[in-house]
């Protein structure tokens, strides 16, 4: 027989769902029935006509007796965010006295409590009830369900909880860097900014405060725009030379939170290791977001899957910006893997304007794939229509952009 030990150590490598079992308990005093529920992962999948699933139970639980003596259980699917519940309901929460506090519960056919915010539930009444070993299968007819949220699911590995490492953002902003340059002047930003993307101004414009951001490249610089009104300074760095990092760091001391620091030449050779090293400092410094930058136009989707994997954990709680060229028309492919690599803030540009990625294009990838922004696609559109008729940012109309070097490569 095999040892109790590699047996549990073997079952704990299979990654599983994590749901909540639902049942009813005969209730306290005044009350009819209440109800009681557990974490299960043994949750599977048995018949789709009729709709059958099964749950395995250990004997020994309060759950099991009620399940048997019931015949109803429900079904409720969390989604990543939910290990809290997770553990709650499997006990592992001392001194809880209540494991349905603090959730929103619906009932359907059978009276179960059902989860609200789980990404779906079933409602089920016991079919058959077989025997295995120390565990009862019960197998449940399907009589209810319900998709209720639209997320990732919570996993369960190895004694731990997780999630999927390739799960789209929820929600993705777009900044637009390239507009100051087209000579546009201050009222198509402001349609910019109302349309929800924020812009890169030239200059503080006192019409134009929240949703824009400026370039600067010393702190008198900085204090000076932000006490303009603008919401954002943006302070580029070249990660490979210590003297920016220094720079930049004693730029943003006390005003971090408005900072966005632009790592030049992210994707450049053998920045890997600059740029990883530079992220963990302006993460310690707590700076509003970290870009990285592509203005070279060298990255590929790999170097993009690569670099993320690096830094896109690292960063966290700070955001990681990215702004990507279009050179090579695999854009919006690096787009996609930088989604899928934990990024959701993105610098594009109207129409594409100096081989950025088209905020339109990242705009209708967003839609596709169902990923929310706070960017009014139709206002987009009719902005891109009307620049498409402007000059490009290589022939300026208006007063050429002061010329921002990284910090510490000029002076
Ligand atoms: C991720 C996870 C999955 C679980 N899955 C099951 C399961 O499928 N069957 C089972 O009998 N116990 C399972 N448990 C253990 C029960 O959730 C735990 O024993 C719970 O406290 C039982 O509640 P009760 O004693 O109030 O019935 C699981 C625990 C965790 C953390």
């Amino acid at each position: 027989m095999v040892d109790p030990m590699v047996f549990r150590d073997v079952l704990a490598q299979w990654p599983s769902g994590v749901t909540i079992v639902t049942t009813l308990a005969p209730g306290l005093e005044e009350a009819a029935v209440s109800w009681h529920g557990m974490t299960a992962s043994s949750f599977s999948s048995v018949s789709l006509s009729p709709p059958l699933v099964s749950i395995c139970l250990d004997r020994k639980l309060y759950s099991h007796d009620l399940i048997s003596t019931s015949g109803v259980f429900g079904i409720s699917v969390l989604a990543k965010d939910q290990a809290e519940v997770a553990r709650r309901f499997a006990g592992m929460v001392p001194d809880c006295d209540d494991r349905f506090a603090g959730e929103t519960w619906s009932t359907s056919t059978t009276g179960v409590p059902l989860l609200d915010s789980a990404l779906g539930w079933l409602d089920c009444r016991v079919l058959h009830a077989y025997e295995g070993g120390d565990h009862t299968i019960f197998v449940g007819e399907v009589l209810a369900g319900h998709t209720a949220r639209k997320s990732a699911p919570l996993l369960f590995h190895s004694r731990g909880w997780g999630q999927f490492a390739d799960v789209m953002p929820d929600v993705v902003t777009l900044a637009d860097t390239s507009l100051a340059d087209a000579g546009t002047g201050p009222g198509v930003a402001g349609e910019l900014v109302r349309a929800g993307v924020r812009v890169r101004v030239a200059a503080p414009d006192p019409q134009l405060r929240i949703g824009t951001s400026m370039l600067v490249s010393d702190r008198a610089q900085a204090d000076q725009v932000l006490a303009a009104g603008v919401e954002v300074v943006e302070v580029v760095v070249d990660p490979a030379d210590e003297a920016s990092v220094g720079r930049a760091l004693a730029l943003v001391d006390g005003i971090a939170d408005r900072c966005s620091v632009r790592l030049a030449d992210a994707f450049g050779p053998d920045r890997t290791e600059p740029v990883t090293a530079a992220v963990a400092v302006f993460r310690k410094a707590r700076v509003l977001e970290i870009c990285l930058q592509d203005a070279a136009g060298a990255a590929t989707p790999l170097s993009v899957r690569h670099l993320l994997q690096e830094v896109a954990a690292l960063a966290r709680p700070v955001p990681i910006r990215l702004g990507l060229h279009d050179r090579d028309r695999l854009g919006l492919v690096k787009a996609i893997t930088a989604l899928k690599s934990g990024v959701s803030h993105f610098e594009t540009s109207l129409t594409g304007r100096g081989d950025e990625v088209s905020t339109e294009d990242l705009v209708c990838l967003l839609q596709e794939v169902d990923v929310a922004t706070p960017v009014d696609v139709s206002a987009i559109g009719d902005l891109s229509r009307r620049l498409g008729t402007l000059p490009d940012p290589g022939t300026p109309v208006a007063a050429p952009l002061m010329h921002v070097q990284p910090l510490g490569a000029a002076g």
